[in-house]
């Protein structure tokens, strides 16, 4: 049974938010819901009794290290005899690291690969680690080569007998800080199929706060590694890091440092460090702050007793991972991240990073979200959900009108702002000029101001500046630049006979949401419209068929069967489809779910939560759908929904109408 459960459902994904995910991780021993850590146990000094770490703070894996129960006699024979569990005492997952750390430690160790594999498993260890060559930051390019070439090796050998092993494999990807190295070595442990993947070598970049370079590491290995999981960072024991860590989509950490820290006299904050002979006031609601003053532990310390302060540091973390996954529930894991890296100069240079990432960071960010996007700071433009519709606004929106252009500057509390401004627009629309409204990201096409995150942001008062209208000028070439003054603006103006503004916002919410083009073939006809009672569009039907719903919460569109063929005629494959084998197309004509396991080909441009459409290999009109999986998660997951089947069409059906 458990060889079964080994090859099947080992991690499974319930939720995401960018990179980030909440997961379910099983081992011979029981699931793990990820993001989680993994106390350290050093087997020699148990600083928190490990029945503790079960009952009261929810420990659902442990980790330990197997090289220091190899090398001390008394406690190998134990754990051969007892068994890893039994041992410590604890009957969840437990993973075993490898001896790695000590060798980067010392310089070396006195055991081989193989052998200390070999006893890893012996031990029952739910999750064995490989002995991977630790690669340091200033290891010389070749070096680190070698390295990365013996720890693949190491892997390959490690898995060549995977079958009948009841133990799951951690496979490190190393490759100090050369970036192409850390991508290859993700590669080729993913190829390897590990069921385990942490970036190992960080440390030293930790210790040394570099960590734009660390948040580098991470994304170099994830792009190689994929969407596969779980990946664990090895060694990040402050919480400082963890929400920036899961949001580039680690999912595993584990902790020495709160036991580390609890020697120095150290308390961990989730924004950084304080030593206790430095503290009068504690400022924190763990059980053990809440039961004891400063000076209390103080004493305790002063007498060599330092579980309390090894308690608050893991209630430290274990409270911060909490909060993460509630973060990723909600969506809104970058803003606390912005706020987290704020807690040091040195982490809010990672920001950075995240923005020259942008094009792999983007390709896991949705569309759209249930929830507003709270400006933090300057920082906040980076993020991807705002660089996105700036980009394309300056790059790709094509202003629908030939006149001059002209500009609105809304009272910012009052979004959508075209709600406020409906007299205006009516008198403007029949003239010839394209209208834009100040919004606190920047200069909007008016028709755009209800879709996220335009109208689904919050900014403060003065403006967060994303771009200027200056540089919207420049990017559009546009010549006359008129602000609205009221009804005299109008003189200044030609009647035009162009589309009117719901045609207008038709056009370019299409365009954004689909691609450029979509807009033009959806409103090639006579279109007519069927409004709420403030006004807002809710069904979209051209020559009387009905071809695209809005979605009230942020002002996009699902397809109708009309909208969805207009569409498939309009854009070639694999462009807004994922393709599904025969055997699949059938029950999502039925309206059942798109497994990943019968995706046969899927566009790239699809986002989590799009609009989707669902066609068989000879293109032809199978479902409306909303995404669940991008391209490269339908790659790698064999098991799960793929896509969410909105409307079936059934072949008889489709025939008769
Ligand atoms: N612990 C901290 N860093 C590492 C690493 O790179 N490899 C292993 N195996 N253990 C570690
Ligand atoms: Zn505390």
């Amino acid at each position: 049974m458990l060889n079964l459960l080994k090859n099947d459902k080992m991690f499974e994904i319930k939720r995401k938010d960018g990179l980030a995910r909440l997961g379910e991780f099983t081992t011979p021993h029981g699931t793990v819901e990820t993001p989680a850590i993994m106390p350290v146990i050093n087997p020699n000094r148990e600083l928190v009794p490990v029945k503790k770490l079960e009952k009261e703070f929810g420990t659902q894996v442990l980790i330990t290290n197997s090289y220091i129960l190899y090398k001390d006699q008394e406690l190998k024979d134990k754990s051969l005899d007892r068994g890893i569990h039994d041992l410590l005492g604890f009957q969840g997952s437990i993973m075993t690291d490898s001896g790695t750390f000590q060798a980067h430690v010392y310089g070396d160790i006195d055991v081989e690969a193989e052998e200390i594999l070999e006893f890893q498993r012996n031990i029952g260890s739910d999750v064995i680690t490989i002995l991977d060559e630790f690669t340091e930051p200033d290891d010389s390019r070749e070096t680190a080569e070698e390295k990365v070439q013996k720890t693949i090796e190491r892997a390959e050998h490690a898995l060549r007998s995977k079958e009948d092993q009841i133990s799951l494999t951690a496979l490190p990807i190393q490759g100090s800080i050369y970036l192409d190295l850390r991508k290859r070595c993700g590669k080729s442990m993913g190829e390897i199929k590990g069921d385990l993947y942490p970036i190992g070598g960080v440390v030293p970049l930790m210790e040394d706060y570099r960590f734009h370079e660390l948040a580098e590491v991470i994304i170099a290995s994830k792009k190689g590694l994929g969407p596969r999981g779980p990946v664990h960072l090895f060694g990040a024991g402050h919480p400082m890091l963890y929400s920036l860590a899961v949001l580039l989509g680690c999912d595993l950490f584990d902790s020495s440092s709160y036991a580390k820290y609890a020697k120095r006299g150290d308390m961990m904050y989730p924004e950084g460090t304080k030593n206790i002979e430095d503290i009068d006031h504690l400022g924190c609601e763990c059980p053990v702050c809440s039961s004891y003053d400063a000076e209390e532990i103080r004493e305790s310390y002063k007498k060599n007793d330092i579980e309390l302060l090894a308690e608050h540091n893991l209630w430290t973390c274990f409270r911060e991972m909490n909060k993460i996954k509630q973060s990723i529930k909600e969506g809104s894991l970058w803003e606390m991240v912005e706020r987290r890296v704020r807690s040091h100069p040195k982490l809010l240079e990672t920001l950075k990073v995240l923005n020259q990432e942008y094009r792999f960071l983007e390709r896991f960010e949705p569309r759209s979200r249930r929830r507003a996007s709270l400006y933090t700071g300057q920082e906040s433009i980076y993020r991807p959900t705002f660089k996105r519709i700036k980009r394309w606004i300056l790059n790709d929106y094509i202003p629908p009108k030939k006149g001059p252009t002209v500009y609105f500057e809304p009272d910012q509390s009052k979004k959508p702002y075209s709600r406020f401004f409906r007299e205006e627009i009516d008198m403007i629309e029949d003239y010839d000029a394209n209208l834009l409204v100040s919004t606190q990201i920047g200069p909007v096409p008016f028709e755009m101001d209800e879709i996220y995150p335009i109208a689904q942001s919050v900014f403060p008062s003065h403006p967060a500046n994303i771009f200027s209208l200056r540089h919207y000028k420049r990017k559009k070439k546009i010549d006359e630049l008129i602000r609205w003054e009221g009804k005299s603006t109008l003189d200044i103006l030609s009647k035009s006979k162009g589309p009117n503004f719901d045609e207008m916002k038709i056009k370019a919410t299409a365009d954004y949401q689909f691609g450029e083009g979509a807009g033009s073939a959806l409103t090639d006809g006579t279109l007519k419209y069927v409004k709420n009672n403030k006004g807002r569009i809710k069904n979209v039907k051209l020559d009387q068929n009905h071809i695209l719903s809005v979605r009230h919460y942020d002002g996009f569109f699902t397809l109708k069967k009309t909208g969805a063929e207009i569409l498939l005629n309009h854009f070639s494959p694999p462009d807004l489809r994922i393709e599904v084998t025969e055997e699949s197309a059938e029950f999502n004509r039925d309206g059942k779910s798109v497994f990943s396991k019968f995706v046969t080909h899927m566009s790239s441009d699809l986002r989590h939560g799009d609009e989707a459409i669902v066609v068989t290999e000879n293109d032809e009109l199978v479902a409306t759908a909303r995404v669940l999986l991008i391209k490269d998660e339908v790659k790698v997951f064999d098991r799960g929904l793929a896509a969410g089947v909105r409307v079936g069409f059934n072949l008889n059906e489709n025939t008769s109408t």
